[in-house]
Parts: structure tokens; C-alpha cells; sequence
């Protein structure tokens, strides 16, 4: 019997979306307010979902503190009011789109749960604009 659970996070961040081998102008074409030179900032919201077996024993698919806690630990901490591109490491040299963003965090996520978990990220970088993000 399987279920998926789901855990809602949050952080405000700055980023700015540009290849450095282009013009401003063209940046400013291709990803818009979001290449501003100067950044500006985003108010993320995250779900992280977790999908498996039942346990039979406990009830939970995953205990929704221990997630909470890697959310905290992985995301949280490392990304709120950070400006992506300066201060953390994966953005260094990896545009901060919400697409790579919800990968980066799906990688940080994956590597602490049980291998027979299945994690889907979605991530809201406008009230509107959201992405989700898995791997089988
Ligand atoms: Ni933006």
C-alpha cells in the first residue's frame, strides 16, 4: 500500500538570470525582470513530496519530522536570504532558474532519504509560475 507525503517549506531569495557571455541587452531579452543586474529577490515556496510503502509497523510512509528537518538542514538554511549566485555553491555557475533550482534542491533531498523513496519537488518562484521536478 503506498502513499505520498508532503511537506511545505518556504525561503526568500535573490537571484539574477544571465550567461555571462551575453550582453546585458540580450539577457534582458531572453529571461526579462529577472536579469537585472542589480538582482532582485523571489519568495519561494517549496513541497517537498515523498511517495513509498506504507510501513506497517509505524503507519508512515516517512516521519513528516525527519523531513521537515532535512528540508530545514538542506534548504532552508543554506538558501533564505541568500543571494543564489554569490553565496551558494551549485549557482555559482549554474543559472538559478526555478527549473535548476528544484533540481539542485531534489538532489540535496534524495541523498538523505531511503533509497526506496520516490521524492518529487515542486517549487513556486511566483504565485503563479511553479515547476515540479522528479527522477524515477
Ligand atoms: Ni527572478
Amino acid at each position: 500500500m503506498k502513499a505520498t507525503v508532503h511537506r511545505k517549506a518556504h525561503f526568500n531569495a535573490a537571484h539574477r538570470l544571465f550567461r555571462k557571455e551575453w550582453t546585458d541587452a540580450y539577457n534582458a531579452e531572453v529571461f526579462g525582470k529577472c536579469s537585472n543586474p542589480n538582482y532582485h529577490g523571489h519568495n519561494y515556496e517549496l513541497i517537498v513530496s515523498v511517495s513509498g510503502e506504507i510501513n506497517q509497523q509505524t503507519g508512515f510512509v516517512m516521519d513528516l519530522k525527519i523531513l521537515k528537518d532535512i528540508i530545514y538542514e538542506e534548504i532552508e538554511i543554506p538558501f533564505d536570504h541568500k543571494n543564489l549566485n554569490l553565496e551558494v555553491e551549485e549557482f555559482k555557475t549554474l543559472n538559478p532558474t526555478a527549473e535548476n533550482i528544484s533540481h539542485v534542491i531534489w538532489k540535496k533531498i534524495k541523498k538523505r532519504l531511503d533509497n526506496n523513496l520516490k521524492l518529487e519537488i515542486t517549487l513556486y518562484e511566483t504565485p503563479r509560475n511553479f515547476v515540479t521536478y522528479t527522477e524515477d
